[in-house]
């Protein structure tokens, strides 16, 4: 959660700032500022709300602040107001800080600072972090420059502050006695530094980076970054002097531009042919029934002797791996259980021998996939990721992974992140079984359903007005149900939590028989029931749910497979999908879903790629 981005450079800083803060405002959009430096003093303006306030308050830029901080944030710590709003100045004024992630020891911080007489205006984790900083900077730095190595004082007090943190941060900090520096620090939030011609950009994402370079370093845990106008130098927070890699940025601006859509989220589910067929390229091997996926090919023996396989993710991350796990265990015939990571962090998971780990994640950066991931790790699982974000943390720490390959993912509800987690761990179940007992003729068909996917989903996009007007026809209806048995169970929970993310509307996905046990009780005409009623195993089983709805006068959406004429007769609104085997259904039947949560929340009037009170990576506990 939240954004940052620092400025070093010969241009006028306050446009850059700005510019990068609304590339990074789908990470947190409740309130923006920032922070200026020239001759020695920091000029910080704040906002609550969206950059657009913020922008809107703004003078015009000063063309002697060449040096700048900014942020976007996504309150955790202090409602979401100018006060607590970043950047943070020190009780002394010198000292400015923006930050991204939880500090989780800042009362007791707070506590000891107050009894040494410091002032706090804002009721914020972060200002600690400059108050700390300050203080150190203040009382102690006379002390301790004498026994400086390599750093400056400044650079010394951000060191001692850092080691008296717990918890996550990505940081950019500047001190008005050093007007011509900028230091960065990470430990559990992303942050990287874009090293221009004469002019670097700190910043948690590439999308703020790329307009001005495509060469970054990426920082590790514990890492700090200086930068002043002749270079920039790496350290450990212990100072000792590390050197990191030059690399590509790998993403283009026009891959974040909308391209005629209103909203990224409608952008991203129309992509999913072509994210899929991304996705998909080069790694099917149709003649010999295999895949291949280059980032697995270290680890043959241990995927081929795996016993069990748990799955890990968040989310509509979490529901992916749900299909992941049928498909694993209906092809291959591996036990595979699917995990909370915010649960499995704090349990005592049984980890055996010849386990294999694979942690989900489109953004690479959730802080509860991370920490089930050094669970993992410390326990001797192998450790596979499925991640989009290119360099993500997530992707740095696994053994080995995979790329979802689908491009930046911007609106806050995942979409084309979903489809393509499915298809690579669809792949996996295909390569699993084949490496055990699936025929090289059975995983040929399964390999050609699969790559005929992306054409079957353009298809469905014919239906898009026909599932507006049934969006719009429902919307203001305040609860809902989805149902769905089978591959078609994790759908269920997907079409739900997209509603419920971006419309308000309250919804619950069930297993479509749990409905009698309970949740029948709710059934009236004002609560629209969607059912994905594909032809699949369980096709009978789930008429007689759709039947038991209409019984007591429910109204039913259902999604069914393209030439059911039977279906009709219990559908009030019918949508369908092509046909396709099941364990592959979902990555079509979960289309229709998310055009109708599009549509109804574009029905209500809603933002829908910043819906309130969500971020797009959740990057604290
Ligand atoms: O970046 P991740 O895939 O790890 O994110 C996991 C969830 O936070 C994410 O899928 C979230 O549930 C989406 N907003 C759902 O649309």
């Amino acid at each position: 959660m939240c954004g940052i981005v620092a400025y070093l450079g010969k241009k006028v800083a306050q446009p850059i700032l700005i510019e990068g803060l609304k590339r990074l405002e789908y990470r947190g959009y409740d309130s923006a500022g920032i922070g200026l430096m020239a001759s020695g003093a920091i000029r910080v303006k704040k906002s609550s709300g969206r950059i657009s306030a913020l922008e809107a308050m703004l003078d015009a830029p000063c063309s002697n602040e060449t040096i700048g901080i900014g942020h976007t944030r996504w309150a955790t710590h202090g409602e979401p107001n100018t006060i607590n709003a970043h950047p943070h100045l020190d009780y002394t004024g010198r000292i400015a800080v923006v930050h991204n992630g939880i500090i989780e020891n800042y009362a007791t911080i707070k506590k000891w600072l107050q009894e040494q007489g410091v002032k706090f205006v804002s009721e914020t984790d972060t200002e600690i972090i400059s108050n700390l900083i300050g203080y150190i900077y203040e009382n102690r730095a006379e002390n301790g420059s004498s026994r400086l190595k390599n750093q400056n004082k400044f650079e010394w007090a951000v060191q001692q502050a850092l080691h008296e943190l717990v918890g996550t941060y990505g940081l950019a900090i500047m001190c008005s006695d050093y007007p011509e520096m900028l230091i960065g620090a990470k430990k559990g939030s992303p942050l990287i530094l874009g090293v221009g011609e004469n002019e670097f950009v700190l910043a948690s994402d590439a999308a703020a980076i790329v307009e001005h370079t495509t060469q970054a370093i990426y920082l590790a845990d514990n890492e700090m970054v200086t930068v002043t106008p002749e270079g920039f130098r790496t350290k450990t927070i212990d100072n000792i002097v590390i050197s990191k890699e030059l690399k590509q940025i790998e993403f283009s601006l026009e891959a974040i531009d909308l391209n005629g859509y209103e909203h990224y989220m409608l952008k991203e589910i129309f992509e999913q042919p072509e994210s899929l067929r991304q996705c998909l390229k080069g790694r099917l091997d149709l003649r010999n029934g295999r895949i291949v996926m280059g980032g697995l090919s270290n680890l043959t023996r241990e995927l081929t002797r795996t016993h069990r396989i748990i799955l890990l993710g968040c989310g509509t991350a979490w529901h992916a791996g749900l299909v992941g796990e049928f498909a694993i265990e209906q092809l291959a015939k591996i036990p595979t259980e699917t995990e909370y990571a915010s649960e499995f962090r704090y349990r005592n998971p049984i980890i055996e021998d010849h386990t294999v780990v694979v942690a989900i994640s489109q953004s690479g950066e959730t802080a509860d996939t991370l920490a089930s991931i050094e669970l993992a790790k410390d326990r001797g699982a192998t450790v596979l990721g499925i991640v989009n974000v290119v360099g993500s943390t997530i992707a740095r720490v696994t053994d080995a992974g995979v790329y979802l390959r689908v491009g930046p993912e911007i609106g806050v509800a995942s979409t084309k992140a979903f489809t393509a987690q499915v298809a690579v761990l669809m792949m996996l179940g295909i390569e699993l079984a084949r490496r055990r007992h699936l025929s090289g003729d059975d995983a040929k068909y399964y390999i050609e359903e699969l790559a005929a996917i992306p054409d079957k989903i353009s298809q469905i996009f014919e239906q898009n007005d026909h599932i507006r007007r049934i969006a719009a026809e429902n919307s203001d209806n305040e609860n809902w149900l989805f149902l769905g048995r089978g591959f078609n169970y994790p759908v269920a929970l997907e079409g739900a939590l997209k509603l419920k993310e971006i419309s308000y509307i309250h919804a619950e996905g069930l297993p479509a028989a749990e409905m009698k046990h309970g949740p029948i009780a709710l059934i009236t005409n004002r609560m629209p029931a969607v059912f994905i009623a594909t032809q699949c195993s369980q096709y009978d089983k789930i008429i007689g749910n759709i039947e038991e709805v209409r019984a007591r006068g429910g109204k039913t959406i259902v999604v069914a497979t393209e030439g059911d004429e039977n279906i009709r007769r219990y559908a009030d609104h019918l949508i369908t999908v092509p046909d396709a085997p099941e364990p592959l259904q979902p990555l079509l039947t979960v289309v229709p879903l998310q055009l109708l949560a599009y549509h109804a929340a574009v029905h209500r009037g809603h933002d829908v790629d910043k819906p309130r009170n969500l971020a797009k990576s959740v990057t604290v506990e």
